[in-house]
């Protein structure tokens, strides 16, 4: 009796995932193209349909352009091949160089290559950086050399080894959560202990794009195309209803650090989610947040954010227009809150006069080292440092000092 009911079960369940695959078929076969994170996803370049403007402007920020396959064979911003030897020691050199099929890097010990491997793909829409991986079978694995404006050269990867070439050290799904919108991972055992992780590479969709964000729209675009004349999204989450917390968690999915533990991928996260679900509870390593990939926690501990209900990561960034390294602009959005009239301004502005506009940000948010990423440039002995702006806002006396030194010498 139980083995029949169970036979019927099964039977059943085979039957549903009969018809359901016949149905997704002819799904499919009306819909142009399927999406690899399923069937609630719409094909990414339906957007543009009733989103121009936004998509287009879209299209030039650092987040559409963080990763990329470099099927052209060409190295991203016009950079050049054979521009450069990274210099080990006397005997260990390694060459960005081009060869018959692509862009290469690759070591030579005393004159004679030892590993080349090419750029297939590139991480960095590169506001300071590109890092470079290749495919090894379906391993994606980091290059030896990244590229850094700073010093307008090439440099060792950060983490990676000055002693040696090191061309084995995988780049695991955690790089693509926050680098890109999908990629699925299987893991493989590498000998008697170890494991690696592959990718299913037609799987994969590279850069930021507008669903990784905002959620799965496949309902979304049906029903406005079938209801033209509603201007009401419908199936889809609306920001403005979120919390502020869900707010800031939108963009603190891939901006609060990335020495997480983590008990789940992120590639699932839709706004309205609690990131706290994400991430396990004694996850944060650091009591003080590092600059690169943290500016969220760093926001939390400003007194703006603190003492203001309304704070998001969107009062200072337009999420769809290319960042502009204006600091004036930014000045612009302090004195929404902070002016003369509300007796909350800078109490500096009688001294600084005009200026103050214009140095507000590096006063208040002044660009300091990364605390984990270094690098170090061709047989240079120093190490360079990586700087961005920190987000908690605050009075920093030895930048003021810097700051009025620069404006009285000028
Ligand atoms: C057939 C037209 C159509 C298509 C295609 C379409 N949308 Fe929309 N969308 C609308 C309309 C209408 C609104 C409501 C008016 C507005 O906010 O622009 C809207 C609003 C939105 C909103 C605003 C939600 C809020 O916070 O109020 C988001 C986000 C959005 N769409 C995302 C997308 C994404 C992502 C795609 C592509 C996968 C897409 N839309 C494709 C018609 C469309
Ligand atoms: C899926 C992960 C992800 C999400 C979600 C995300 N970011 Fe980012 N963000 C990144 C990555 C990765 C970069 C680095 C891009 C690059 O330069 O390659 C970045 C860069 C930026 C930059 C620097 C832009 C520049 O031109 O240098 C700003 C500002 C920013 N993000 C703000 C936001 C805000 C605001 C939100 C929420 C509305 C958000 N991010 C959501 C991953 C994400
Ligand atoms: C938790 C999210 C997260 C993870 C994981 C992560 N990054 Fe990033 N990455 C960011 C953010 C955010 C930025 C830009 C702002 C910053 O540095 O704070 C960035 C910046 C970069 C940049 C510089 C981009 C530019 O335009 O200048 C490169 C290159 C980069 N990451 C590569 C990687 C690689 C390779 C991995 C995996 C080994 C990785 N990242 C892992 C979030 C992440
Ligand atoms: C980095 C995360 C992120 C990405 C990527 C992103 N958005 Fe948004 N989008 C937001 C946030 C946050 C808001 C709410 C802004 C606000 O109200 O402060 C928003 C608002 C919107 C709105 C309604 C308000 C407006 O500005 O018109 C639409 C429509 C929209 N997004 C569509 C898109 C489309 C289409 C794409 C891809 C081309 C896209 N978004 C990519 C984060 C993102
Ligand atoms: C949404 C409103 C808002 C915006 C925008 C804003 N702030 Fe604030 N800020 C506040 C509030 C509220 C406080 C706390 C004032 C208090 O407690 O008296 C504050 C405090 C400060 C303080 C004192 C911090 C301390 O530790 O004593 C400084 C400095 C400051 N803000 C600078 C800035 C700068 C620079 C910008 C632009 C990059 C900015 N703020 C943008 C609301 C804001
Ligand atoms: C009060 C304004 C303000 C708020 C709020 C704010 N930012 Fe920023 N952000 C800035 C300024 C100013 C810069 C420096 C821009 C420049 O290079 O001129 C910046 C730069 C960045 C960068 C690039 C880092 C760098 O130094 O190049 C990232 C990434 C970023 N912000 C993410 C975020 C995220 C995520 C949030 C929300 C947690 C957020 N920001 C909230 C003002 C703000
Ligand atoms: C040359 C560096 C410098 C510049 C530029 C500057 N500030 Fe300040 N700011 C300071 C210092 C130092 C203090 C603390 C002064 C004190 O407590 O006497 C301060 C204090 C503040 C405070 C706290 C006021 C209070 O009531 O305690 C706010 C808010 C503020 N600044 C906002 C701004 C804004 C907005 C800008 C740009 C429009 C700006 N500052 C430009 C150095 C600067």
């Amino acid at each position: 009796m139980r083995a029949n009911l169970r036979l019927g079960v099964v039977l059943g369940v085979l039957l549903l995932v009969t018809l359901s695959v016949a149905l997704i078929q002819c799904a499919g076969k009306a819909s142009t193209k399927t999406d690899s994170r399923g069937a609630a996803y719409a094909d990414p370049k339906s957007c543009m349909q009733c989103h121009k403007d936004l998509s287009k402007s879209y299209a030039h920020t650092s987040h559409f352009n963080t990763s990329k396959s470099l099927t052209d064979h060409q190295l991203p911003n016009g950079l050049k091949a054979d521009s450069s030897v990274f210099v080990f020691n006397e005997s260990l050199k390694i060459r960005v160089e081009k060869q018959a099929d692509g862009q290469y890097q690759t070591a030579y010990w005393n004159g004679k290559q030892q590993r080349s491997a090419r750029t297939d793909v590139v991480f960095g829409a590169g506001a300071k950086a590109f890092t470079f991986a290749c495919w090894d079978g379906d391993v994606l694995k980091q290059l030896p050399l990244s590229y850094f404006n700073e010093i307008h050269n090439w440099a060792n990867s950060p983490g990676f080894p000055l002693q040696q070439a090191n061309f084995d050290r995988a780049i695991v799904s955690r790089c693509l959560e926050c680098h890109s919108s999908y990629a699925e991972k299987r893991f493989v055992k590498a000998g008697s202990l170890a494991v690696t992780q592959e990718f299913d590479q037609k799987t994969l969709i590279y850069g930021i794009d507008c669903q990784r964000c905002h959620g799965p729209a496949a309902q979304h675009v049906t029903y406005h195309q079938e209801n033209p004349n509603d201007k009401q999204a419908k199936f889809m989450v609306r920001y403005d209803t979120l919390t502020r917390q869900q707010k800031v968690d939108v963009c603190a999915v891939c901006h609060s650090g990335n020495d997480r533990e983590m008990q789940k991928s992120t590639f699932g996260f839709k706004p309205g989610d609690t990131l706290s679900r994400y991430t396990l509870p004694f996850g944060n390593s650091s009591n003080t947040p590092d600059v690169h990939g943290n500016q969220a926690n760093l926001l939390a501990l400003s007194k703006c954010y603190a003492n203001s209900a309304v704070m998001t990561c969107t009062t200072c960034h337009d999420p769809h227009k290319k960042e502009v390294t204006g600091k004036l602009s930014f000045a612009q959005k302090c004195i929404t809150c902070h002016k003369t009239e509300t007796h909350n301004y800078c109490k500096m502005a009688p001294k600084l006069g005009a200026a103050i506009d214009t140095k507000c940000i590096d006063c208040h948010m002044p660009a300091m080292p990364s605390k984990l990423i270094t690098y170090q440039a061709t047989a240079a002995k120093q190490v360079s440092a990586y700087y961005l702006h920190t987000h908690k806002i605050a009075v920093y006396p030895d930048q003021t000092k810097q700051i009025i030194a620069f404006i009285n010498q000028h």
